[in-house]
């Protein structure tokens, strides 16, 4: 039996990053809560347990990582580091609160014709591309329903949605494990510059110009510009790399278990979330000694949370390997819990039921024409290509 730190060296190979889910049952076999060698790895233990990590996620004394500098001199720190997702109490909440009280479930309620408007003329665009037989790349679709929802949301115009890709993209890679090489860092650094200012003219045109859009409703609140900002460009790419992965993962996993029926969407969201969740790692810091599991985990110490492991903790889902929509208990812990609980829980949802529902009412011949090709990352767990043909 290998031990929690080899698995860990495992997880970040290539054959971990693609997939994991075997490394994740030998951890399981380890127990919940997996202790790493003092000085292997920067972190102390591995959560991989369903309970335990609940438990960690929900503890408000686990805190976020900050980084240690409170003016640091890489951009993408200041501008992370300055957002809600990455600070503790009393500003994480006071930050939260703000975007809470303008993502409410009425306000979402309203924006779901919205959301299936653009679904429809996504797919418009995609049966097009994909008229005759024509072998097209479903992640195309993928990235665009997310990136145009998100965008409508906060009024950012379409003609600018192409730009986002490839900036979010350099964050991300920059978040993932071993993402701190120098040339990531330094695309990651541009990204953010680029990012603030973009942000900071879209800010001041609302202030002038207000519409019904979101960043609109934001200017008034009692955040400073540059809180705004920072947690705009986190909302931003905290929204559609995550739910992009959800599409393509349930993509194959839908095509793989059968004919999808359409009118099981919101089912199919769910189960497909914990069977692949879209993230795949989460940091903490215990703030005092914390008992998890029968594990102390002294004062300082680093904890690394993997809900995607938890997802399919045998202890918590029978069978949990099976991808099966119609599982009771259908729980997850793919939009964290607790304090930090996603903020976008609602929206992912909405168009994950959105798409699959239109996409297999629209296209009920849709087939995979190729090999789907894995993303590399491993805290965002998704595709890079995936061939498709719409029948
Ligand atoms: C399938 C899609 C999504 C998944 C799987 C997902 C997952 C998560 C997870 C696991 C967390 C908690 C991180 C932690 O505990 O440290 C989180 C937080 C967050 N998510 Fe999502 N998310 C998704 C979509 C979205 C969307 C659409 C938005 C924006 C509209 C969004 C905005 C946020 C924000 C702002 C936070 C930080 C909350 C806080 O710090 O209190 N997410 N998400």
């Amino acid at each position: 039996m290998r031990t929690a730190n080899e698995i860990l060296v495992a997880l970040g190979s290539e054959d971990g990053r693609r997939d994991p889910m075997p490394l994740f049952a030998e951890l399981h076999r380890i127990g919940p809560v997996c202790r790493l060698e003092p000085g292997s790895s920067p972190y102390a233990v591995v959560v991989n347990g369903y309970d335990a990590a609940q438990d960690a996620l929900k503890d408000t004394r686990f805190h976020r990582l900050l980084t240690a500098d409170p003016d640091p001199k890489d951009a993408v720190l200041r501008r992370l580091g300055g957002s809600m997702m990455f600070r503790n109490e009393p500003d994480h909440l006071r930050m939260r609160k703000v975007f809470q009280a303008v993502l409410t479930p009425r306000r979402l309620t309203g924006f779901e014709p919205v959301v299936e408007a653009l679904t429809a003329e996504l797919l418009e665009d995609l049966g097009k591309a994909g008229a005759d037989g024509q072998v097209i790349d479903f992640v195309d679709f993928a990235y665009r329903l997310p990136i145009t929802v998100i965008g409508t949301f906060l009024g950012i115009p379409r003609s600018d949605l192409g730009w986002f890709r490839d900036r979010t993209k350099a964050i991300d890679d920059y978040l993932d494990l071993g993402g701190k090489a120098p040339e990531r860092l330094a695309a990651a650094n541009q990204a953010a510059d680029e990012l603030n200012d973009y942000y900071a003219r879209m800010l001041a045109d609302r202030r002038v110009r207000p519409t019904d859009d979101l960043v609109s409703s934001l200017v008034d609140s009692e955040l400073a510009e540059q809180e705004l900002i920072d947690n705009l460009l986190v909302l931003v790419n905290a929204s559609f790399v995550t739910t992009m992965n959800l599409l393509t993962n349930g993509l194959e996993l839908l095509l793989d278990a059968g004919t999808p029926d359409p009118s099981r969407a919101a089912d199919y969201v769910e189960e497909v979330l914990r069977h692949q969740s879209s993230v795949q790692l989460i940091s903490r810091k215990a703030s005092v000694d914390v008992e998890l599991a029968g594990e102390t985990i002294t004062a300082g110490s680093l904890v690394l949370i993997l809900p995607g492991a938890a997802n399919r903790d045998p202890a918590k889902h029978p069978d949990a390997d099976t991808f099966d929509p119609d599982r009771q208990d259908l729980q997850h812990l793919s939009f964290g819990a607790g304090p930090f609980y996603c903020v976008g829980a609602g929206l992912a949802r909405m168009e994950g039921r959105a798409a699959f529902s239109q996409l297999f009412q629209r296209f009920p011949q849709l087939k995979l024409a190729g090999e789907p090709v894995r993303s590399h990352s491993l805290l965002l767990r998704g595709h890079q290509s995936m061939p498709i043909r719409l029948g």
